[in-house]
C-alpha cells in the first residue's frame, strides 16, 4: 500500500502518500522565521531547474550570521540544490538554471558583478564524502591561501626575503586547532592525508575550508559516511565554529539537526520550502502536517 490514511485530532481526515503528498496549502507564515541579528544570506524567490524540472520552488529565507541553519527533508527534495545555489555551485551544472534572489552581506551574488572564485573563497564549502587532495595534510591547508597568493615559500621569495613559511606554519596549526584535529596528526603533517581515518579526513576537509577565511560553511551531509565517534566529533565541532561562522547543514539525520542546529528549514517534495523556524519549535510544534509527519517518521 502505498498510502496511510489517517484521521486528524480535529476529526478532518487526509490522505498522506509514502512521499508526503497532500492537499496541505502552505502557508508563507509557515517559514517566516524572525530572528535578532542580521541575515548573512538572504534568499528570495528562488528558483532552480534542471531542464525542463524544477527542483527548487519559490524558495524565500534569511539565514542568520553566527549560528547553525539545518536543511531536512526527504530524498530529492532539493536540499543539496538549494545548498549549491548559496555560493553558485549550480553554475558548474550544465542542465540547471537558477532565477531568483540570493543576497550574501546584502549584495546579490547572481548579479553581474560576482567574483566566483572570491565568492567561493568567502562561502566554502564541505562535502558528504571526505575528499582532501592526495597531498600533506600540510598541504592541504596551505593550497588555497597559495593559490589567491595569500602564501609564498618559493625560492624566489626566500631569496627576496618575502619568505611566508612561519605564517604557513602559523596558519597550519591555527585550521588544524579550529577542526579539532591538531592533536592527532601534528607530529605527521608531511604524510599524505589519505593515510587519516574517514572522521581525520573530513575534519581536515573543514581546516583546508578554514584556511581562506571564509564567512559562511556550507555542509552537505558532512558526517553521514562517518562512524558514531566520528559523527559526534564533527557535531561538536560544527556547533563550536558557529560563533566566529554561519554555518548551512544539510543533514538526514533528524536527532542531529535537533541537536546542532539553533534554526531548521523543512523541505519536502517539489523542492518547497514548508516551515522555517528555531529548531526547538519545528521539533515539538510545528505549524504543518506534513512537516510533523516527516519529523516523526510517517514518512521519508
Ligand atoms: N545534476 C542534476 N541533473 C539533473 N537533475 C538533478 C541533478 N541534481 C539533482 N537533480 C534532481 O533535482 C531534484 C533535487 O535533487 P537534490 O540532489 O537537490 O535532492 P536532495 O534533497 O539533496 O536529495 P538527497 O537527500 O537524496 O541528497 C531531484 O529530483 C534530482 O533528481
Ligand atoms: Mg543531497
Amino acid at each position: 500500500m502505498s498510502s496511510n490514511r489517517q484521521i486528524d485530532t480535529d476529526g478532518t481526515d487526509s490522505q498522506l502518500t509514502t512521499s508526503g503528498e497532500t492537499d496541505e496549502a502552505v502557508e508563507d507564515a509557515w517559514s517566516d522565521y524572525q530572528f535578532e541579528g542580521e541575515a548573512k544570506l538572504s534568499v528570495e524567490d528562488l528558483d532552480v531547474y534542471y531542464g525542463d524540472e524544477q527542483a527548487i520552488q519559490s524558495v524565500s529565507m534569511d539565514i542568520p550570521e553566527e549560528s547553525v541553519t539545518a536543511l531536512i527533508g526527504p530524498s530529492g527534495c532539493g536540499k543539496s540544490t538549494f545548498l549549491r545555489s548559496l555560493n553558485r555551485m549550480n553554475d558548474r551544472i550544465g542542465s540547471a538554471r537558477v532565477a531568483g534572489t540570493v543576497e550574501f552581506d546584502g549584495e546579490n551574488i547572481y548579479g553581474g558583478r560576482t567574483n566566483l572564485v572570491e565568492l567561493r573563497k568567502r562561502i566554502g564549502m564541505v562535502f558528504q564524502a571526505p575528499n582532501p587532495f592526495p597531498k600533506s595534510i600540510r598541504d592541504n591547508i596551505s593550497y588555497g591561501p597559495r593559490k589567491h597568493g595569500d602564501l609564498d615559500t618559493s625560492l624566489l621569495a626566500r631569496l627576496l626575503g618575502r619568505d611566508d613559511t612561519d605564517d604557513e606554519d602559523a596558519l597550519v596549526e591555527r585550521c588544524l586547532k579550529q577542526a579539532a584535529l591538531w592533536d592527532e596528526v601534528n607530529e605527521r603533517l608531511d604524510d599524505n592525508a589519505l593515510g587519516l581515518s574517514g572522521g581525520q579526513q573530513q575534519r581536515l576537509c573543514i581546516a583546508r575550508c578554514l584556511a581562506v577565511d571564509p564567512d559562511v560553511i556550507l555542509m552537505d551531509e558532512p558526517a553521514s559516511a562517518l562512524d558514531p565517534i566520528a559523527t559526534a566529533k564533527i557535531e561538536d565541532l560544527i556547533e563550536q565554529l558557529a560563533a566566529d561562522y554561519t554555518v548551512v547543514v544539510v543533514t538526514h539525520n533528524m536527532q542531529q539537526a535537533a541537536r546542532i542546529s539553533d534554526q531548521t528549514a523543512v523541505f519536502l517534495t517539489g523542492g518547497e520550502l514548508v516551515e522555517y523556524d528555531r529548531t526547538e519549535k519545528i521539533f515539538e510544534d510545528p505549524e504543518s502536517q506534513r512537516v510533523d509527519d516527516y519529523i516523526t517518521g510517517k514518512f521519508g
